[in-house]
């Protein structure tokens, strides 16, 4: 098989790394790779935090939901999703004296461009989990990460149009992380459509779900007081008290991007 495909069908997320550090010329090179990762308008609306400070790592352990495995992660990276260089920039550049002589009033970052330093940020992340797994690095997204805004912007120094997107944490897998089996994903055809959005009707569900359902609910008929894999879900995550944080921390970061 294509070696790149295979890397990239056997990747699995890595929580649990060997006590060795990561050598300073592999991390220059997932660093590159990351680097060369497509970029809106060639912009690289995305800077990207080393977090190698112990203590900083033992907060965002805490800070994250609580997951100590952030802590032990031989390299932890911050990526923000960034509108403030290209601000700082236009001003150094005059751009705001040059509206002035027009009449009229510079732009400053909108919800438009957020998303799509978003888009950079992450388009970013997921090549240097790419380039690191090829390394035989492992590595996780804390999604958390956008959680406890105020801790993080105090923690990192965070500027108004800077917003952190994702955490990745990197280490050599365990044995038991290589040994560990692979999560399973949903059949493509509810996921991949021709053309128009398909919304799934209650079969469609059930066929899609069958396998997850039978695997979670094996030999007892509810779990955490739930009969099935939606119930499940709805309590484990879209209700659960880090999704309500990260909901509220979400609208605090949108407010100061927002704030004149
Ligand atoms: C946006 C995003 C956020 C995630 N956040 C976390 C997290 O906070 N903690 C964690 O252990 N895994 C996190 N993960 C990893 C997922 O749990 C993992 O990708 C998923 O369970 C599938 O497993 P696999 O990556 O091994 O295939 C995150 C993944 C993504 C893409």
């Amino acid at each position: 098989m294509n070696p790149v495909i295979d890397l990239i069908l056997n990747r699995k997320s890595v929580r649990a790394y060997e006590a060795k550090e990561i050598s300073a010329e592999t991390k220059q090179e997932i660093l590159a790779a990351s680097l060369r990762a497509p970029t809106a308008g060639n912009m690289m609306l995305y800077s990207i935090i080393e977090v190698n400070d112990q203590r900083a790592k033992d907060t965002l352990a805490k800070t994250c939901d609580n997951q100590p495995f952030i802590a032990k992660a031989p390299w932890v990276l911050l990526f923000l999703a960034d509108y403030q260089r290209w601000y700082d920039y236009f001003i150094a550049c005059g751009v705001p004296e040059m509206f002035e002589q027009k009449g009229s009033a510079m732009r400053k970052p909108e919800e438009g461009d957020l998303f799509l330093a978003c888009c950079d940020a992450l388009i970013a992340a997921q090549t240097a989990v790419i380039a690191a797994e090829s390394l035989g690095v492992g590595s996780c997204y804390i999604g958390d990460i956008m959680e406890n805004y105020e801790a993080h912007r105090e923690l990192f120094n965070l500027p108004q149009y800077v917003f952190p997107i994702c955490l990745l944490c990197f280490g050599y897998p365990t044995r038991q992380q290589k040994e560990r089996e692979q999560t399973q994903r949903f059949d493509t055809k509810f996921i991949v459509f021709e053309n128009q959005y398909k919304r799934l009707d209650r079969a469609s569900f059930e066929e899609m779900y069958r396998d997850l359902h039978e695997r979670t609910f094996r030999d007892r008929t509810t779990v955490e007081s739930a009969s099935n894999i939606g119930q499940l879900q709805y309590q484990r995550k879209f209700s659960a008290d880090f999704t309500i944080e990260m909901t509220r921390s979400v609208r605090a970061i949108l407010k100061t991007w927002q704030a004149d």
